[in-house]
């Protein structure tokens, strides 16, 4: 049998660069050789904008994402989490065994409890619970995420592992973070605000269908120090972002040439976005072709969305009679 991959991204907006190195680019290589389901978790998104304008179009244009950089139907499950409401039922089950405290030191409920404070809903502590749910329900093993998962990921053995525990079962299998040939991937921002993100402005983030003009825009206005340092000083950690980010896109000896002229305390910060925005736009164009291509394909869209939610709902219907069976409640 087949290892199974489950992940799944919110659709709080575009794809961007962090999307795509964190997690994305390995669902593209795990399709090709485990059983694995991608969906948009769209539940998920309810924790942080509660009536989002236009969900729908949010779903739709991550679908559409997801499709024109190479997920392929016909080699994983495609689906909306809201598609599957058996997610929410075995997020029931697992919130019966969920302890406050626990859920309360979650980093990324403290950060959230700090930038809505107006809106510190339960959701938004058991996130944890329904992103293990998601994992559960499919009995996944291993999950595609970037580092800023990894707390979570944590959680989801721990539920694991406490529901075989309670009812004297070996149902659920330890899930993993996964990222493949090395260590979990945080890709920075370029506001010098931390990771990459949606949440830290405009400014910050490198969609995948980024336009050219804006793009190099972006890029040259991305936040560095005041100058180059002296010979041998080490990088500022707005100057080691524009690195990291040259790492994705750039070729070693580009790098190679502009880690010589940090060193050497000669580096010219407007050539190293020059460099990076030429190298960006060469990996973006492709992308922002396809993406924007498939955006205008609605029907196909829909169609995928359908097929995916019917074979994610099979698999998730045998789960849950089996859940149901453990805990103790009748199937009829
Ligand atoms: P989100 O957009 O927060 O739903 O994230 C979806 C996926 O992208 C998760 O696997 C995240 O770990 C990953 N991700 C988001 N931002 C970053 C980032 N800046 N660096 C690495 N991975 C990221
Ligand atoms: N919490 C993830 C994020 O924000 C998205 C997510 C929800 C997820 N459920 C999941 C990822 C299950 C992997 C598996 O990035």
């Amino acid at each position: 049998m087949k290892e199974i991959v489950v992940s799944g991204i919110r659709p709080t907006g575009k794809l961007h660069l962090g999307n795509y190195f964190g997690a994305f680019k390995n669902f593209l290589i795990l399709q090709e050789q485990f059983n694995s389901y991608f969906f948009i978790a769209d539940y998920h998104s309810l924790t942080t904008h509660p009536t989002p304008e236009d969900l729908k179009g949010s779903v739709k244009r991550v679908l559409a994402e997801y499709i024109a950089l190479g997920l392929d139907p016909e080699k994983c499950t495609i689906y909306l989490q809201s598609d599957v409401p058996e997610t929410a039922e075995l997020y029931l089950f697992l919130n019966m065994n969920a302890y406050l405290g626990e859920l309360e030191r979650v980093t990324s409920f403290k950060e959230k409890a700090r930038t809505q404070p107006n809106n510190i809903n339960a959701g938004l502590l058991t996130y944890p619970v329904l992103m293990a749910a998601d994992i559960l329900l499919h009995r996944g093993v291993k999950v595609p995420v970037g580092k800023d998962q990894e707390q979570h990921l944590e959680m989801s053995r721990t539920f694991a592992n406490r529901f075989n525990r309670l009812y004297n079962c070996e149902y659920f299998p330890e899930p993993q973070a996964v990222s493949l040939g090395e260590s979990l991937i945080r890709v920075p921002g370029l506001t010098d605000s931390g990771k990459m993100s949606k949440s830290a402005g405009e400014a910050d983030s490198i969609y995948l269908n980024e336009e050219a003009s804006v793009l190099n825009k972006k890029i040259m206005r991305a936040v560095t120090d005041s100058g180059p340092q002296e010979a041998g000083a080490p990088k500022s950690s707005a100057v080691q972002n524009l690195f990291d980010l040259m790492a994705l896109v750039s070729t070693q000896e580009t790098i190679q040439f502009f880690e010589d002229q940090h060193i050497q305390g000669a580096i010219r910060y407007g050539d190293l976005k020059k460099q990076l925005a030429n190298d960006m736009e060469v990996f973006i164009a492709p992308l922002r072709d396809k993406i924007n291509t498939m955006l205008g394909n609605e029907k196909l869209l829909n169609e995928i969305a359908a097929f995916g939610a019917e074979k994610a709902r099979k698999n998730a219907q045998k789960t849950m009679r089996e859940v149901r069976e453990i805990i103790g409640f009748g199937n009829r």
